[in-house]
């Protein structure tokens, strides 16, 4: 018999099975509300489905050039110059299946096995699995409430010096999943500068850009023009399913990012990137849909505490509410399997984000409607009783 590959054993991503599970549930016919998956229940904006429509009816959908159509790749840029007072060349964007297959890019690219990138945690479960699974060494730097939940150049020489190897990259996310932290511009660039001194590549996950509620948002691009900056249209755009993200990447790294993705992906979905393009112009849409999760996040911060889940990072940007459970349980897992069986509610057990101290966490998302929200709240006020 075959035996598999040691890079194929790493962790399950939990959140994706505690939604197996609630979709398991709803097809049995439960009211399941879902807080366990990062994603809006709003609708794809409008104009994105119209301009789908149009070219479904168009008729041929096929493959694009391997870093995407020149029509999404310049209306990105425009969306830079509008948002940010850029002038990034369209030649510099790569037009990717998601912001995952972005990671895939980047680290393929800029890493060899064996090489060590530096990580939060807690953090995105995904970026640890994907650096596993392709030989990388992942360092876990523990965030804390003293940084502001944040990497700084004093815990990653800690970690440095804990792990005797020198890093070859950091990867930020900001806002972050799942602490909801937003790195300030002078953090940011204290981060940036010190990567481009010590010749690291730096990542920036701007994937929750436009859903920053407290602080500001800075794109790593406004600082520096080495970092590799990874974005996508699953977020604030409302298009999970599209699987459509998009980097920015220094002109060196663009052939080298296009070779592998030739190969990996040929393109991403052509009918995908029609839709987004369109995406870019639906601001008032999506405006509204952030402030109805401007509206979750002010009645979690109130009701969440006076149910007993204390909230254990800041809730700045995002959409998730990194709770401590230890008043309830020490195993967070069992604890959002119970709740899912008992009360109908899923929540992601924190060892997803955090694998030495999320046994104590759980990890919400307040992505869905307001109406939904509530009801998940009230639930659990109930059943914690
Ligand atoms: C921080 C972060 N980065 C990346 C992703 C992946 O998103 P996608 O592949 O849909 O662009 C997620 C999804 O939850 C995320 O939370």
């Amino acid at each position: 018999m075959f035996s598999l590959s040691k890079r194929s054993d790493v962790e399950p991503f939990h959140a994706m099975d505690v939604l197996a599970e609630a979709t398991r549930r709803r097809q049995a016919g439960h009211a399941v509300i879902s807080m366990a998956v990062g994603q809006p229940s709003h609708p794809t904006p409008q104009a994105a489905l119209v301009a789908a429509r149009t070219a479904l009816d168009h008729g041929r959908i096929g493959y694009t050039d391997a870093l995407g159509t020149l029509a999404l790749k310049q209306a990105l840029a425009g969306h830079y110059r509008t948002r940010h007072g850029l002038e990034i060349d369209p030649a510099r964007i790569a037009i990717t299946t998601g912001s995952s297959a972005g990671f895939n890019l980047a680290f393929l690219t800029l890493f060899d096995p064996g090489d060590s990138v530096a990580i939060a945690r807690p953090g995105y479960p995904a970026y640890r699995n994907i650096l596993a699974a392709l030989g990388l060494d992942v360092v876990e730097v523990p965030v804390t409430a003293e940084t502001h939940f944040t990497l700084t150049p004093e815990s990653l020489e800690a970690a440095q010096v804990a792990s005797g190897k020198r890093l070859k990259g950091v990867l930020l996310a900001s806002p972050a999943n799942p602490t909801g932290t937003v790195t300030g511009r002078a953090a940011l660039k204290t981060l940036a500068d010190y990567c481009a001194d010590r010749s690291i590549a730096f990542i920036s996950d701007e994937i929750y850009h436009g859903l920053t509620f407290v602080g500001e948002e800075t794109s790593a691009l406004e600082l520096t023009d080495e970092a590799i900056v990874i974005n996508s249209f699953s977020k604030y755009y409302c298009m999970t399913g599209w699987r459509i993200g998009w980097m920015v990447l220094p002109e060196r790294l663009v052939r080298p990012v296009e070779r592998v993705a030739q190969s990996l992906y040929i393109s991403a979905p052509e009918l995908s990137q029609i839709a987004a393009t369109a995406a870019l112009e639906a601001g008032v849409e999506l405006d509204t849909y952030r402030e109805s999760y401007r509206r979750n996040r002010d009645f979690l911060t109130q009701r969440l505490p006076e149910i007993g889940f204390s909230i254990a990072s800041p809730m700045d940007g995002a959409f998730y509410a990194y709770v401590d459970v230890t008043r309830f349980t020490n195993d967070s897992m069992a604890f959002a399997r119970k709740m899912l069986a008992d009360i109908n509610v899923a929540a992601t057990p924190g060892l997803d984000f955090d694998p030495i101290e999320g046994h104590r966490a759980m990890r919400l998302s307040y992505a869905g409607s307001n109406a939904e929200i509530e009801e998940a709240v009230e639930r659990m006020a109930a059943w914690l009783k």
